[in-house]
């Protein structure tokens, strides 16, 4: 039984380092739908975050209708039906790997009947374009969407919601549009199912943080041997082990 509204906001209190150390992808969920009393308090404070330019042109398709879910779906799984068995071979038989692959198999297949998707779009200007020559920085497009996007995640974390950030589903950018109704000038950026958790969250592992931070000059990374700020280290082995599958 998905909690009360009010229930479910008053976790937002969590400490903040819990939630950023368990926040995680998580794609098995409970089909229950999600109130609006939860979901737009959450897609409300994910805004606070910052825009390029304080553009703000952010718009986000909520999208509930199971007509809408199907097409999305069908859109998903033309891709899908070409990654999954390469994802499969490339298990090769291996427990752990296609244990970390099955929830999205799970989801997958339970695309329609996903209680909700969050799809962030963004607007194209002249400053703010999601392409542009190679040399060019597409990143205050981007850097405007995915900062909420975390906020959301986060917020999904706190309350008991499961979520991810996805690319995949909506590659082919035309079907989404037109799936979605959107002008030319809105780009959707990422797909987000969201539904109460049945997946587990973290802690999340992650490459150790003297790994990660060079000082001064790339290549100087003196943080490396010290083991500084490294409490998940034991359990590292680079960016593609996961702790649980979700
Ligand atoms: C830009 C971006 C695109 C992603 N696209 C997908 C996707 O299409 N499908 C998916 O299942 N997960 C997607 N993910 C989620 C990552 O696979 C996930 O965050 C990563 O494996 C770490 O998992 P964890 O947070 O559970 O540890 C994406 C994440 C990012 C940041």
């Amino acid at each position: 039984m998905p909690p009360e509204p009010a229930e479910a906001l008053a976790r937002l209190g969590m400490p903040m380092e819990d939630a950023m150390r368990t926040q995680r992808a998580v794609r098995r969920l409970h089909l229950d739908p999600v109130s609006h009393d939860v979901l737009l308090p959450l897609l409300e404070l994910s805004l606070k975050a910052p825009t390029s330019s304080n553009t703000q042109d952010w718009s986000y398709l909520v999208v509930e209708d199971r007509e809408q879910k199907l097409k999305l779906a069908k859109l998903w799984r033309k891709l899908y039906r070409v990654i999954d068995p390469i994802a499969v071979r490339m298990a090769k038989g291996d427990e752990r790997e296609l244990r970390q692959i099955a929830p999205g198999q799970w989801q997958a297949e339970h695309f329609e009947d996903l209680p909700v998707f969050v799809i962030p779009c963004y607007r194209r200007n002249l400053k703010h374009k999601p392409v542009g020559r190679p040399q060019i920085s597409v990143a205050s497009f981007y850097g405007s969407v995915f900062p909420p996007v975390q906020n959301l995640l986060l917020g999904c974390r706190a309350v008991g919601l499961g979520a991810s950030l996805q690319t995949l589903p909506i590659w082919w950018v035309p079907s989404a549009r037109k799936i979605l109704g959107l002008p030319r000038s809105v780009n959707p950026v990422c797909i987000i199912p969201i539904g109460w958790a049945k997946g587990n969250y973290g802690p999340t592992t992650r490459r150790p943080i003297g790994e990660v931070v060079h000082l001064d000059r790339y290549g100087n990374r003196p943080f490396l041997e010290t083991g500084a700020g490294r409490p998940e280290q034991a359990e590292s082995n680079g960016p593609r082990r996961r702790a649980a599958e979700a």
